[in-house]
């Protein structure tokens, strides 16, 4: 197993009066919000809308510059969460070695790491490609691999930025059911689409976000059958593309 650190949640993460400028534009305008741990959340909105940067300031990769983004447990947070991105970026080695070199990273001892390699190759379908080069796999197989990656280290919380957007509808199904595996395990899921048929699949809770703001939070259910915003109802019947 991973190396044991504490059973304390990281969660709720949460977000006060968040906004990110850039080049003198405010890109993520004044959020205000709470993720309690539990569900799948999934945050929709046109391109350039400010998905990423939304998720990358919650994983910490970009510091907001108001407002604050505070997990109930701040030590060891970084820990305790991994990210998944829309392009998988892979080492020049073996599928096996590049889930090997992420624990190694995290510090599990070599004797561990073999069974949590066997075991999340298992999980995903990649154990006939484990001794293959990382970089031969097609995107959909690269985009598994960075899925058992991360899995591997057992996060509490996973982020992941579109990561369906290039691939085939064979290689979305598989890694839906990675995902629904992945939460069914004890992980938090907060993931972006531009898919409205993939966040109808996953969404536990809905955000909408709309030109750095969040127009709309609210579970799926009365999300897609009552949306209370103007602009998501315009984003749900395809008319907002922008
Ligand atoms: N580092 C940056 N500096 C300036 N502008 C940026 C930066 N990163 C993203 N943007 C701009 O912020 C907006 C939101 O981008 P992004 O979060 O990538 O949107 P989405 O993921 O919803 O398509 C876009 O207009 C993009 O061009
Ligand atoms: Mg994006």
């Amino acid at each position: 197993m991973t190396a044991p650190l504490d059973d304390t949640s990281i969660l709720p993460l949460e977000l006060t009066d968040v906004s990110f400028a850039a080049g003198g534009n405010r890109l993520i305008k004044d959020v205000t919000l709470r993720f309690e741990p539990g569900l799948k959340t999934v945050m929709i909105g046109p391109n350039g809308a400010g998905k990423s940067l939304f998720l990358r300031l919650c994983h910490g990769l970009l510091q907001p510059t108001q407002g604050s983004i505070r997990w109930q447990q701040e030590t060891g947070a970084d820990r305790h969460q991994a990210m998944v991105f829309q392009r998988p970026v892979m080492l020049r080695r073996s599928v096996a070695a590049n889930i090997d070199y992420a624990l190694k990273l995290r510090q599990i001892s070599r004797r561990d790491r073999g069974d949590i390699i066997d075991r999340v190759l298992h999980q995903t379908g990649l154990r006939r490609l484990a001794d293959q080069p990382a970089r031969v796999l097609s995107i959909g197989e690269q985009q598994k691999l960075a899925l058992a990656r991360a899995w591997a280290l057992e996060p509490q919380v996973l982020f992941l930025d579109e990561p369906t957007a290039s691939l085939d509808p064979a290689a979305i199904h598989s890694v839906e059911e990675i995902i629904a595996a992945i939460h069914d395990a004890g992980t938090r899921i907060i993931m972006t689409t531009h898919d409205l048929g993939q966040a109808r699949r996953i969404a536990d809770e809905v955000l909408f976000i709309n030109r750095g703001r969040i127009l709309e939070a609210a579970p799926a259910d009365r999300f897609f059958n009552a949306p209370e915003n103007d602009l998501a109802q315009a984003f749900l019947r395809g008319e907002l593309l922008w």
